[in-house]
């Protein structure tokens, strides 16, 4: 073979080997693409699969309301014990009130009854409503000394007319230790910054643990103003003893009672504490609020007059000095010493050293 003939077919042969590996090359690059665009395409068909069948889930998470009341937010979306669900608020007025209540204290009740009939009700008698969410927080502060018998009848009353009234409420016994003279009032401010202590409540009822109302459209919850709610008594005739009477049965809102800081700590034995709280009321340019004489009926425990509360001497003259003493008497002032807290099935009872007189 000639020389150039030699060299053609070499120079012939490196092009053709090039132009394959070229070849080569372009098929590479566009099987790649080929396969990456099917990938993308999978993908998304995937995603939109999973749109149509899996329930939305959005960055913002639905809140859930928990045990103390709070709506709260929890990681990842789902509650460890129930599905999450959001609780619509109670209405103004509950559905299932009944109105007036046939109330006697000839039979007696017992405890494991009243347990049994109120099977809701949790321990250190606390309830909230299932179904809907409590405008209201309400602590009910009852000022005690061996007054059992009496307390029976009041939880076997309130308990069903409160959850009726769907509060959520947790009742306190506030027991004054000891035997030295009564002090109703102090006892009040006790059960306030005790009950605070164990939950978030905005609204303060005080009751005497003898008095039991007679129509559940009584609501013991906070108004406006500081609430009356005792206004016709069985003892007093059904009607108010006097148009300033404020005893047995009131409620304040934190923001209420904080106004007229708090009770007088130095009323000892029996009168005149409630009439130095309407005066705090109205000196702090609030009025009192009242149901009805037909709805805010109810009847008191008969009973004899407790030993070591008897009639204040004092009380007169203390009343007419409420303006001037009340900044310095007061929530402000307070010291005592717990001596026992018991969490009861039905409530929670708190026993207290409020000093001497
Ligand atoms: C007392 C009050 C008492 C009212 C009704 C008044 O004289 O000061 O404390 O609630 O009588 O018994």
């Amino acid at each position: 073979m000639p020389a150039d003939s030699s060299v053609n077919f070499s120079l012939l042969h490196r092009t053709c080997k090039l132009v394959v590996l070229l070849c080569f090359l372009h098929i590479s690059v566009t099987v790649f693409f080929y396969v990456r665009s099917m990938d993308v395409r999978f993908a998304f068909v995937q995603n939109q699969q999973m749109h149509k069948t899996a329930p939305r889930t959005n960055s913002v998470q639905a809140p859930v309301i928990n045990r103390t009341g709070k709506a709260v937010v929890v990681p990842g979306g789902q509650n460890a014990e129930t599905p999450v669900k959001s609780l619509e608020k109670c209405p103004e007025t509950s559905p299932l009130l009944v109105g007036p209540l046939r109330i006697e204290f000839q039979d007696p009740v017992s405890l494991e009854q009243i347990k049994s009939e109120n099977p809701n009700v949790q321990q250190g008698g606390r309830f909230k409503p299932k179904d809907c969410l409590a405008l209201q927080k309400v602590a009910i502060i009852i000022p005690f000394r061996n007054r059992d018998e009496h307390l029976k009848y009041w939880l076997y009353y309130l308990h069903p007319i409160l959850q009726r009234q769907q509060l959520d409420y947790g009742v306190y016994v506030i027991n004054q230790d000891g035997d030295v003279t009564f002090n109703r009032a102090k006892l009040l401010n006790v059960g306030y910054t005790e009950a605070l202590k164990e939950y978030d409540y905005d609204c303060f009822v005080f009751s005497d643990v003898d008095l039991i109302p007679m129509d559940d459209r009584n609501t013991y919850k906070c108004f406006s103003q500081p609430r009356h709610l005792s206004v016709s008594m069985d003892k007093f005739g059904f009607r108010l003893p006097y148009n300033q009477f404020f005893g047995g049965v009131s409620s304040l809102s934190k923001e209420q009672f904080l106004k007229i800081n708090g009770f007088p700590n130095n009323y000892w034995g029996w009168g005149g504490e409630d009439d130095d709280i309407y005066n705090r009321v109205v000196s702090r340019g609030m009025s009192v609020s009242r149901p009805s004489g037909e709805v805010g009926k109810c009847r008191m425990i008969r009973h004899n007059r407790d030993k070591k509360n008897e009639p204040n001497p004092q009380r007169f003259d203390r009343i007419n000095h409420t303006k001037e003493t009340m900044n310095k008497d007061g929530i402000n002032s307070l010291s005592y010493q717990v001596v026992k807290v018991e969490k009861f099935d039905l409530y929670t009872k708190i026993t207290v050293d409020v000093g001497k007189p």
